[in-house]
């Protein structure tokens, strides 16, 4: 029988973390939300509470009495901290939401695997990182998977659950019970790069941004072309400003040193000035486009 998840800990309340968090919260499981950087706390809490009563306001529409209380009772679920060592003492789950950067995420889960309790899973939320790699710092390797959500967290439905070849059964059930829990619909694949969708998605962007560098096509009109000619909600470029460029160039890159030979995997030039520019996306208010702050 899986283990049952009461309590979350999600690491990192930037665009994932925070919503994580709020989608746990809101479906009844206790939550502390970790980061560094205090004002990144505040800004995750605002965030949760206005996507709170965006949910409220949906499901309780004919009750709106029902929809502040959904939404008092979820955010009392929840509690931030920039003490990830404290966080972690009495948690059954860590879903850690950093940076895509390895070092990074080996710290972390190194300084965390000797404190948090016997019996609490690890996971990342990694993009494109080997799941394997990550867990070869922590001792708990049959209790850590993958668990790759999809922004924004609140309205993708799926969830890639990625067991490695030494995540335990018993593991891989409970984290699989916990993405149903939290209302999502779970796929497995195997530990390869960008799982599913990211190994899709990923090279489809890159090549949106080569046929815009090439001037083949405005940025506009390729995101029109892809909404009205393929049906996607967002055109390429659209999503690439949603998903952040620092993301998507820590993706690119690691692949790219991987696998130097794929020509899917080759640097984008037009990201990479955006990254230097910091122009990160909708985050930082311009990526392709300009965004009103
Ligand atoms: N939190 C909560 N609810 C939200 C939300 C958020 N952040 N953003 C939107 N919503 C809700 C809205 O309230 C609305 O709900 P109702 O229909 O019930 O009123 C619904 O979502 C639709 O929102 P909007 O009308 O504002 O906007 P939209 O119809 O243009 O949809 C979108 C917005 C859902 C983001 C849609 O454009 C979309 O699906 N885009 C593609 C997103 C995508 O591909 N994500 C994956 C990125 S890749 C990734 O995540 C993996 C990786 O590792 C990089
Ligand atoms: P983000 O930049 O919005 O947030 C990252 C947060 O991590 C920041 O607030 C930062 O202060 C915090 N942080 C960095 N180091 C930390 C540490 N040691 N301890 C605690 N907090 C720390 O990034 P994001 O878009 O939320 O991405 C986070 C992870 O999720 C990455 O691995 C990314 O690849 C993955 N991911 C991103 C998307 C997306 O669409 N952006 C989708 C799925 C998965």
């Amino acid at each position: 029988m899986a283990a049952l998840v009461r309590h979350v800990t999600v690491v990192g309340g930037g665009l994932m973390g925070s919503g994580i968090a709020q989608v746990a919260a809101q479906t009844g499981h206790r939550v502390t939300l970790v980061d560094v950087n205090n004002d990144v706390l505040k800004k995750a809490q605002a965030s949760i509470n206005v996507n709170l009563q965006r949910v409220a306001k949906k499901v309780y529409k004919e009750d709106p009495a029902a929809g502040e209380k959904f939404v008092a009772e979820s955010l009392s679920r929840l509690n931030t901290s920039a003490d990830l060592k404290d966080a972690v003492k009495s948690t059954d789950l860590v879903v850690e939401a950093i940076v895509e950067n390895m070092a990074a995420k080996h710290t972390l889960f190194s300084s965390i695997d000797k404190i948090a309790p016997e019996h609490a899973l690890f996971a990342s939320n990694t993009s494109s990182l080997s799941i394997a790699e990550i867990a070869s710092v922590v001792d708990r390797k049959d209790r850590f998977g993958g668990l790759h959500f999809f922004n924004p967290v609140p309205v993708m439905k799926l969830l890639e659950v990625i067991r490695t070849q030494e995540t335990s059964e018993e593991s891989y059930q409970a984290m699989l019970a916990w993405g149903k829990a939290i209302g999502k619909t779970c796929i497995t694949c195997k530990d390869t790069p960008g799982f599913v969708v990211n190994r899709l998605l990923v090279p489809y962007m890159a090549e949106a941004a080569r046929l815009y560098e090439r001037g083949d096509a405005s940025a506009r009109d390729i995101d029109i072309a892809m909404k009205l000619g393929a049906g996607y909600p967002m055109g390429p470029l659209e999503l690439a400003d949603y998903v952040g460029h620092d993301t998507t160039k820590a993706i690119i890159d690691g692949w790219h040193k991987k696998f130097p030979d794929n020509p899917l995997f080759k640097p984008v030039e037009s990201l990479n000035k955006l990254v230097a520019e910091g122009k990160l996306g909708i985050k930082s208010g311009e990526g392709y486009y300009k965004y009103k702050k």
